[in-house]
């Protein structure tokens, strides 16, 4: 029996997805990469820059009141998001690239010591890789690797062979960027606690679809990026354990981050201020507030279904046509990711072929060469779904698709 598929009616609430492409409606499918902004986060920033712009955390006039308000009130919304105990445990940066570096200085620097391991998978975006790489060669660690099997699963056995006292840190992807993946946390977080691992979640892809949990995941840190999830560019967030917070060392370092300073030497304050030094992203941490009130009013778990219904949809769809490879597990593991080729053409043919028809889809490796080569090709297409995407849309891309394969291999 077929299942009834969920549909969430939002595309009205975003400007740019009335726009028109080289004369078709704009279907945006690259929200993998970044996701569109709807009118509330606009308004928000607007509102934040006509009505109440000014510093934080440092001034006593009514303006600053209201700027460190909004921040602060922008903090606790990303504190329920995620379930965090505490809002000194959610730190803003600027993304999650800049999180994980966060960690990989600040904790790393003064917690691997040579001999030591760095675990991560096969799945990692770069952005979990390289940080990662930094550290092992600078502290004369190494990095293993956990591996995925021929559907793009994680290799739960894989576990056995790599977890010992020796992993410092297990650095795991929520959702796989190019395979959609979604990675069993729990589970590996506890295995990885057994040996005395700490768990950094990678979820950038994870928490904008999905319902995500600190506490239930019991994870050490976990990151993400405020565009991703509807919100601006330029800000991300770091969660981690407050007594980890505490531990480590300054990343950056300037003004409002400090207890007392002296010519020579200086004293930090309490976390979060002690990561967040200079002026932090204010507009976008609270531009990224209203993208949160925005996914709550919907619900996560109502989103992730919605993405669940269309890749569903769509991998049915795109399996009618002939030649088409589709990458990763069945829609029972994954979220709304799909990565696929189409014999005999280049991705990027595909992707501009697409555009003429108004469909935004990424090509390339998608910042995971080492898992793209891993799969054996160089390059894949990739349509990432959200919220406002809709059955209708699958059903032109799967048109367009065949047009382009008939364009490109006769
Ligand atoms: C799985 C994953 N991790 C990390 C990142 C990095 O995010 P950002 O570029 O916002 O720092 C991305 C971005 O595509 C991603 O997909």
């Amino acid at each position: 029996m077929m299942r009834e598929w969920t549909q969430i009616e939002a595309q009205s609430d975003f400007p740019v997805l009335q726009r028109k492409i080289n004369g078709k409606p704009l279907i945006y499918l690259d929200n993998a990469a970044t996701t569109q902004k709807p009118n509330s986060v606009i308004n928000a920033i607007s509102d934040f820059y006509a009505t109440s712009n000014a510093n934080v955390h440092r001034a006593t006039h009514t303006l600053g009141e209201e700027a460190t308000h909004k921040y602060e009130c922008a903090r606790n919304r990303v504190r329920k998001l995620l379930n965090a105990q505490n809002s000194s445990e959610i730190v803003f940066v600027r993304s999650a690239t800049e999180a994980i570096n966060l960690v990989s200085h600040s904790w790393g620097l003064s917690n691997v010591q040579p001999g030591d391991i760095i675990l991560l998978t096969e799945m990692e975006h770069h952005s979990n890789l390289i940080p990662w790489q930094l550290l092992t060669q600078d502290r004369g660690a190494r990095i293993e690797l956990l591996g995925i099997d021929d559907s793009g699963l994680l290799k739960m056995e894989d576990l056995d062979r790599y977890l010992d006292e020796r992993v410092r840190l297990l650095a795991i992807t929520g959702m796989s960027n190019v395979l959609g993946t979604i990675n069993p946390i729990e589970e590996v977080a506890k295995r990885a606690h057994e040996v005395g691992a700490l768990v950094l979640v990678d979820g950038a892809q994870s928490v904008p679809h999905l319902p995500v949990d600190v506490q239930a995941l019991d994870c050490d840190f976990l990151v993400c990026s405020g565009h991703k999830m509807l919100g601006p560019t330029g800000i991300g967030v770091l969660y981690a354990r407050q007594k980890l917070l505490r531990e480590m060392p300054p990343f950056m370092s300037g003004g409002e981050m400090i207890k007392e300073v002296s010519f020579t030497n200086a004293t930090w304050s309490d976390p979060p201020s002690k990561f967040e030094a200079g002026t932090p992203p204010i507009a976008q941490a609270i531009g990224f507030g209203a993208a949160i009130e925005y996914l709550q009013k919907i619900g996560l778990a109502r989103v992730h279904e919605h993405e669940c219904s269309l890749v569903e949809y769509a991998m049915a769809q795109f399996r009618e046509i002939p030649g088409l490879e589709i990458y990763g597990p069945g829609p029972d593991h994954r979220g709304g990711i799909l990565s696929f080729n189409l014999n005999n053409t280049h991705p990027h043919d595909l992707a501009a072929i697409l555009d003429e028809q108004g469909i935004a889809i990424r090509a390339g490796h998608h910042c995971a060469q080492p898992l793209i080569n891993r799969l054996g090709v160089r390059a894949m297409a990739r349509a990432s779904f959200y919220l406002y995407n809709t059955f209708d849309e699958v059903d032109r891309v799967a048109e367009a698709l065949l047009m382009a394969k008939r364009i490109l291999t006769t």
